[in-house]
């Protein structure tokens, strides 16, 4: 198999697979089930939701908290808002492969929902992950404050939205084919994918009740790996194979869109990725080996091969 970069350590792969299972389960806890009238819309969603992923968000959002509080109490009250962060993830990739949008075949190793469930199919399931999620986060949570609830939901709210992931998905569809300053692409890999992996990091700090200051820390390691997260999926599209990655490679070029590697070519991409991941470490100096899964998911990210 080839490989990006130069491989990552076997403790984080293990680390990532135990934390992977952990949100699986509770996924499958917390995930409606297929039946009674709305049974097919129901399958629509659990396809895409079960169809395999990486887990990352939620598994940030475990991190995050465990950086400061490392209970089994604070994990089990974080999990229905990671599990609301992987529903409101999942529906952004069943909509971003909508034919009016990206238009691919395959997903997660799968055909894309679209492909099994039709564009309408596909698009109701979208819509039902996202509003699930904000039903996880208001009606499960019940082991946090109603403060700290409505603090994780109104940042969820506010990163997946117009000023966060769906606002960067209308960039990233209206500057296809086009000119942009350097800025502009920032904005939209901000925007588009940083949001979301910066609002999961800072929703596990605030559920496990960190304070202003740890939770400005870990908001800044948030905004490095969430940049360096979608560069290295720039960068995946050019240099990975459709085998590894789940999802048709090559793409991107096709499509015109704005990406680190067209605006800057490979090698400058990956230390800009690589510049970013730094930045995010360093953000964790005041952060005790409590941290060090974070530290370890920041090189993961810059290391991974899909
Ligand atoms: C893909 O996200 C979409 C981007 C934001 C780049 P992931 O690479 O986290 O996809 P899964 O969840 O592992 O399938
Ligand atoms: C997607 O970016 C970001 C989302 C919010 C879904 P891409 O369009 O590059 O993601 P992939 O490569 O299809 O997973
Ligand atoms: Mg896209
Ligand atoms: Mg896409
Ligand atoms: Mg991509």
């Amino acid at each position: 198999m080839r490989h990006l970069f130069r491989g990552p350590a076997v403790e984080i792969k293990q680390y990532l697979n135990e934390q992977r299972q952990i949100v699986e389960a509770a996924l499958e806890r917390y995930m409606l089930k297929a039946e009674g009238p709305f049974v097919g819309h129901l399958e629509a969603m659990r396809y895409s939701l079960f169809a395999g992923g990486k887990r990352l968000r939620p598994i940030l959002c475990l991190a995050a908290g465990a950086a400061i509080d490392s209970s089994a109490a604070t994990c089990e009250n974080l999990l229905p808002i990671a599990c609301a962060l992987e529903c409101i993830h999942t529906y952004s990739l069943i909509h971003d492969d909508l034919p009016a949008m990206d238009n691919d075949d395959l997903r997660r190793g799968k055909p894309t929902n679209h492909k099994l469930f039709g564009e309408a199919g596909a698009i109701l399931a979208g819509d039902g992950l996202l509003t699930w999620a904000f039903d996880l986060l208001t009606g499960q949570a019940a082991g946090l404050t109603a403060e700290r609830r409505l603090q994780i939901t109104h940042s969820i709210a506010r990163a997946a939205g117009s000023l966060g992931m769906v606002g960067g998905q209308a960039l990233d569809i209206a500057y296809e084919n086009q000119q942009f300053p350097f800025e502009m692409l920032r904005t939209i890999h901000r925007s588009k994918t940083g949001a979301l992996l910066t609002c999961a990091v800072q929703a596990g700090a605030v559920g496990a009740g960190a304070g202003p200051a740890e939770t400005q820390d870990l908001v800044s390691y948030g905004n490095g790996i969430g940049l360096a997260f979608q560069i290295v999926d720039d960068l995946l599209d050019v240099t990975a194979t459709t085998e590894e990655l789940g999802k048709t490679a090559g793409g991107d070029a096709k499509k015109g869109k704005a990406t680190y590697p067209a605006y800057f070519g490979v090698e400058d991409s990956k230390k800009m990725a690589l510049d970013a991941v730094t930045a995010a470490k360093d953000a964790l100096t005041g952060f005790d080996e409590k941290a060090e899964p974070l530290r370890a998911i920041a090189d993961y990210i810059y290391f991974r091969s899909h």
